[in-house]
């Protein structure tokens, strides 16, 4: 069980989307995946559960918390696959989140790394959805985690995070609280080739980044855009798309690192 953390300290750099295509495109090849959702935000535990008529009772506030077994909280995210109007399991489960998470202070960096520990179903892999900020829960996180993945947008300040990840990375090596955690890699989000200030910060970065850039950037498109409002993978909603298949280059990338 491959467990991955998607994380970037800025906002808006297509984390909740990368989540939700990187997780179906694992799934499409066989794979079973728990996604959690870390961010009170709840986007992507909005996205892959709208299809349900209720919303889920309890959520990783309570895992956090420890008043609840992890195993009675994971859901099934029911998705609709193309040419199906009932949606069905994929293969793809959630630890759903709501607002109320923004007030969890975590009673010590392994509660969320115990409870994974503790899931009974066997996943493939895990995959979190992370708030963009570092937080005591961000800690928690870092620490149940195998990798961390980093998507960046197309900015002048698209890797000002990215030296004090490295930085957090080091200090969670060395005082023990994940001696093993690896970045997996950057990779560039809502990308456009035809603009040389794209292609500009795609070169800064991969020299920045140096063997950690992915050389798959993921394009600016609409379906892309509509992966959290329909809930839907770009590979089950749009499978023969250049965006669809810019995510399933880069879970080969992904796939050939780790
Ligand atoms: N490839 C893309 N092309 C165009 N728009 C995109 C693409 N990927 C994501 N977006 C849009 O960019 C916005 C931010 O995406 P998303 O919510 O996935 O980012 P995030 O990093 O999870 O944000 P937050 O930090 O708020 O959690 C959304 O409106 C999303 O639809
Ligand atoms: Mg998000």
């Amino acid at each position: 069980m491959k467990k991955i953390a998607l994380f970037n300290q800025k906002g808006g750099c297509a984390k909740t989307t990368s989540v939700i295509n990187i997780a179906g495109s694992l799934a499409k090849r066989g794979n079973r995946l728990l996604v959690v959702d870390c961010d009170p935000q709840a986007n992507l535990t909005k996205a892959l559960l709208m299809e349900l008529d209720e919303e889920p009772t309890q959520s990783i506030v309570e895992v956090m918390n420890q008043t609840a077994d992890i195993n009675e909280v994971i859901v099934t995210a029911p998705i609709r696959t193309r040419g199906n109007a009932n949606p069905k399991d994929i293969g793809i489960d959630i630890l759903p989140t709501n607002r109320t998470m923004a007030t969890i202070t975590p009673a010590s960096d392994y509660v969320l790394k115990e409870a994974i520990a503790s899931v009974r179903k066997e996943y493939d892999y895990v995959i979190y959805d992370c708030p963009p900020y570092m937080s005591e829960f961000t800690v928690n996180i870092l620490a149940a985690s195998d990798y961390v993945l980093v998507p960046a947008t197309v900015d002048a300040d698209s890797l000002d995070g990215y030296g004090e990840l490295i930085d957090t990375v080091s200090v969670l090596q060395a005082e023990g609280i994940n001696p093993t955690l690896d970045i997996l890699g950057v990779f560039l989000t809502i990308y456009t080739d035809r603009e040389s200030f794209d292609r500009y910060i795609k070169m800064q970065s991969a020299e920045t980044c140096g063997d950690y850039f992915f050389s798959q950037t993921i394009r600016r498109h609409t379906y892309a855009k509509q992966t959290r409002l329909f809930g839907r993978p770009l590979c089950y909603y749009k499978p023969k798309s250049a965006v669809a298949n810019d995510y399933e280059s880069l879970v080969d990338e992904m796939l050939n690192r780790m």
